[in-house]
């Protein structure tokens, strides 16, 4: 099959529990612990809207309500920026809620995010769609999620992103199982999710991007509880490729699981360094540090 409807929905799920990221996430998502000055999952709507995915959908949970509020918005702050005159931090406060048409549904218990993509079946209905992890931000102007929507374009068949990682850290992704590599091009063979480091079929692991045929959905409908006791979506996209083909695009860059205390801390500085307004001042002050602490 080549050749396919372009794809214009976006799948966000973001009602994981955060438990690697306790005690900051006891009351709060997540998803808006901030990058600089900005919510990750801003940064992840940014990313969809930017590839050109006009309607976006987030699953939230309990206690996520702060991720919806910050979508919408917010008249009291508008009219307080108005008055003072802060006409650049008004502009930015409208942005945030005019990025794109963004629905928001919950998903009552967090089973997995197999659970949580399910859940999105009505809003999708039969079409293919892109699902982006709340936690997982991409800093790469979203050419990894273009060449992915392209690739499906192509085949008309679901594309996963796919990096390389360690032994010592594949037992935390799902993993895949290559059968035939072209360039960035990788045709999916077998998926499986946490692998022990021995058990690993590859080094290749399913990172936060993926661009989904609908038949996902019946194949999420016949899942049962795997790793971790979690409705698993690597368990449903193994069932997919009973019928389908199932390629994988790899990637080396850009990606931060901020989900995860070290990739958020990288995340921070990275994107500070790169931002023209803190990032002299700010690699100052890292080369000060190191100094002092007889690092460099
Ligand atoms: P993670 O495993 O990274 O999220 O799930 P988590 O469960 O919040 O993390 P920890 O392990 O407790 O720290 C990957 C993505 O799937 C979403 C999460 O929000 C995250 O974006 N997810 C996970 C759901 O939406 N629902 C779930 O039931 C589980």
């Amino acid at each position: 099959m080549s050749g396919t409807d372009r794809v214009r929905k976006a799948v966000i799920p973001a009602a994981g529990l955060g438990t690697r990221f306790l005690p900051a996430t006891k009351s709060q998502p997540k998803e808006m612990l901030p990058v600089v000055d900005k919510p990750s999952i801003q940064y992840v709507v940014e990313e969809a809207v930017r590839a050109g995915l006009t309607d976006i959908l987030v699953i939230t949970g309990r206690g996520k309500r702060a991720i919806e509020d910050h979508f919408d918005r917010n008249f009291e702050l508008e009219f307080y920026l108005e008055q003072k005159g802060k006409h650049d931090l008004l502009k930015e406060v409208q942005e945030t809620s005019d990025l794109g048409n963004i629905h928001f549904i919950r998903q009552r218990d967090p089973l997995g995010l197999g659970h949580a993509v399910s859940a999105a079946r009505e809003h999708v209905g039969d079409e293919p769609f892109a699902v982006l992890l709340g936690d997982d931000i991409m800093v790469d102007d979203s050419q990894l999620l273009i060449s992915m929507l392209d690739l499906h374009q192509r085949y008309g068949r679901s594309v996963l992103a796919l990096k390389e990682v360690g032994p010592d850290r594949i037992s935390s992704y799902g993993c895949v199982e290559p059968e035939a590599v072209d360039g960035e091009l990788v045709t999916v063979r077998s998926i499986v999710e946490k692998p022990q480091r021995e058990e690993a079929p590859s080094n290749l692991a399913v990172m936060g991007r993926y661009v989904f045929t609908p038949e996902i959905f019946d194949a999420l409908d016949r899942i049962k509880p795997g790793a971790g006791g979690e409705l698993q979506l690597t368990d449903a996209i193994q069932l997919l490729l009973d019928s389908q083909t199932v390629y994988g695009r790899t990637f080396e860059h850009g990606r931060f699981d901020i989900g995860q205390k070290l990739d958020f801390l990288y995340a921070n500085v990275e994107l500070a360094l790169d931002r023209p307004d803190l990032g002299p001042e700010f690699s100052a002050f890292l080369v000060d540090l190191m100094h002092r602490r007889g690092l460099i």
